[in-house]
């Protein structure tokens, strides 16, 4: 079930979004935090971390799991995944370096996946934030992607390259592959809360809430978690 909320831009996104973070951090010091990267959450990790600063809400006791990571970038690369958590919400965050998990790259790609799915069945999701894909992906899981799906590597759509080329220096230096949490492990969060700003994802956003539910839109199997909420500027409602 969705509960939508549209907001005029991305500024009120975002403090829309941190209300329902610091609700869940506040109610539940000790919960476990799904984490995105992208260009959407960053005024999310400002608010998070500007409220630590002000307020002391402390994430001593939080856990948290990301979506996805790139393959065959390094680990230290600026737009690695976890360089990107570091710099834009862990290292303004009291939270333990222990408590954080991302999907890793390695020489054996079964092993990874094996070992990312350990942790996520060891750790029940509170809240899972999502981006989206202008394509209607969530995670890296791109169109065609089965609902059953848990960690698993994935060939990136160009789409989502050229989307993504914007943080590199060039389209030749996005990584053509990932790791990503698949979408039964989202669909297993207790509370699904996507954001989405600006024109470009207008077409996707209407396709999650009212398309009909299809594997050529991943985000549209969210029709089927009981408590998603959706917090969207006009320009990306432009379509509903
Ligand atoms: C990021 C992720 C992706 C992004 C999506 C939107 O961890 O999993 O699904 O959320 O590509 O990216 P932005 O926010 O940059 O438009």
């Amino acid at each position: 079930m969705f509960t939508i909320i549209i907001v005029d831009d991305y500024d009120e996104m975002s403090d829309r979004a941190f209300d329902v973070v610091k609700g869940i951090v506040t109610a539940k010091p000790n919960c476990v935090l799904g984490l995105a990267t992208g260009s959407t959450p960053i005024g999310l990790y400002q608010r998070m971390i500007k409220d630590h600063e002000d307020n002391g809400t402390s994430y001593a006791e939080v856990r948290t799991v990301n979506l996805d990571e790139y393959l065959d970038l390094p680990k230290d690369h600026p737009e690695s995944y976890y360089s990107f958590m570091h710099q834009n919400l862990f290292s303004g965050l009291d939270i333990s370096m222990d408590s954080i998990h991302l999907p890793e790259d390695g020489a054996d790609k079964a092993l990874q996946c094996a070992k990312y799915n350990a942790v996520l069945d060891s750790l029940d999701i509170d809240l899972q934030l999502l981006g989206l894909g202008s394509n209607g992906h969530i995670g890296f899981n791109e169109p065609g992607t089965p609902l059953d799906s848990v960690t698993h590597v994935v060939k990136l759509k160009e789409s989502t390259r050229q989307d993504n080329a914007r943080f590199f220096s060039s389209l030749d230096e996005v990584p053509a592959h990932a790791i990503t949490m698949g979408i039964a492990s989202i669909l297993r969060a207790k509370q699904v809360l996507v954001v989405a700003s600006g024109e470009n994802k207008a077409e996707a956003v209407a396709a999650m809430l009212n398309g009909p539910q299809t594997v050529d839109v991943p985000a549209s199997a969210l029709q089927m978690h009981p408590d998603v909420i959706v917090v969207v500027d006009k320009a990306a409602a432009k379509n509903l």
